[in-house]
């Protein structure tokens, strides 16, 4: 299936299936945190369990349209639901490892945020006090190798920013649920510092739960091509917006296509979006 510069819309395990192996040589995303996030298409509520055997589903799939020395950037926060935490970056890292990746290392990305809440548990007492969490994890796999083939004339990196990624803890600051229009989008920073550290100019970015599209923009303004897969309809044409509005109009060169499950079957693409829903 032809997907490079689209926006599926459609569900992220199915349509990763019907991608092509040795596709893509950089997969970023940040999936549903299962934390009840109010999503247009999603119930962020799962088994912790059934949760974490879709996510080593979608991760076994997304390493099989890796080209080989392809990477995968996990983006989760610490999961805590109901007093309960749960060590969602750590089963993750674990289920990539029992996939076959290669781990490359975790990115500690220091949000810089100010607390908005007070939830101390035990104020000023040793009762029972919460760590309140103002960081998220950014956890990086290769497949087969850890070298990527590329030319270095198709690097964009320079040596200040090179020096920047290379450290373990990165700082800046979230991004505006209202602004963007979606209860979790990631700034972007974070696909921007992922995109020049990790891949080369002309080179395939994937992102299995888009979202807002912010991995789509930031590919797009720095010279690779993109897959993005969202199963909401109302977030795939935000998606959509985003990318003419920030990353310039011209990006479907006139041939702008967004693929809608229970759209016309009129439409070819749609048609094949019918039968990944199946
Ligand atoms: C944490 S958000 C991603 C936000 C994105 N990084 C951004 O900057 O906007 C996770 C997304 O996964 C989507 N999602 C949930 N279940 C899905 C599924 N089965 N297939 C595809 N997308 C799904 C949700 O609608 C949500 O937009």
């Amino acid at each position: 299936m032809d997907a490079v510069n689209k926006i599926i819309c459609g569900d992220a395990l199915g349509t990763l299936r019907a991608l092509d192996s040795e596709s893509v040589h950089l997969a970023i995303t940040s999936p549903p945190y299962n934390l009840a996030k109010l999503y247009s298409n999603h119930d962020d509520k799962m088994e912790y369990d059934e949760y974490l055997r879709w996510m080593k589903e979608v991760w076994v799939e997304t390493k099989r349209v890796l080209v080989e020395g392809g990477r995968l950037c996990i983006n989760i926060g610490e999961n805590k639901r109901q007093n309960i935490s749960y060590p969602t970056y750590t089963a993750f890292t674990q289920d990539c490892v029992d996939a076959g990746y290669l781990y490359r290392g975790t990115i500690i990305w220091n949000k810089n945020s100010a607390a908005k809440h007070c939830a101390w548990g035990s104020w000023n007492s040793a009762t029972n006090p919460h760590i309140v969490p103002r960081h998220e994890y950014i956890l990086c796999f290769s497949k087969g190798m850890f070298k990527l083939g590329g030319e270095k004339c198709n690097c964009d990196l320079d040596p200040d920013l090179f020096m920047t990624c290379t450290r373990s803890v990165w700082s800046f600051g979230t991004e505006s649920k209202t602004r963007v229009g979606h209860p979790a989008p990631f700034p972007k920073e974070l696909p921007r510092r992922l995109i020049k550290f990790y891949s080369f100019v002309g080179n395939v970015v994937l992102d299995m739960f888009a979202g807002s599209g912010t991995v789509g923009v930031v590919a797009k303004q720095l010279g690779r091509r993109f897959i993005l897969i969202e199963n909401s309809r109302e977030y795939c044409e935000l998606a959509v917006r985003r990318i003419e509005a920030e990353a310039g109009a011209t990006l479907f060169d006139g041939n702008r296509e967004v693929v809608r499950p229970g759209g016309s079957r009129r439409d070819e693409k749609v048609t094949l979006l019918e039968e990944l829903r199946l």
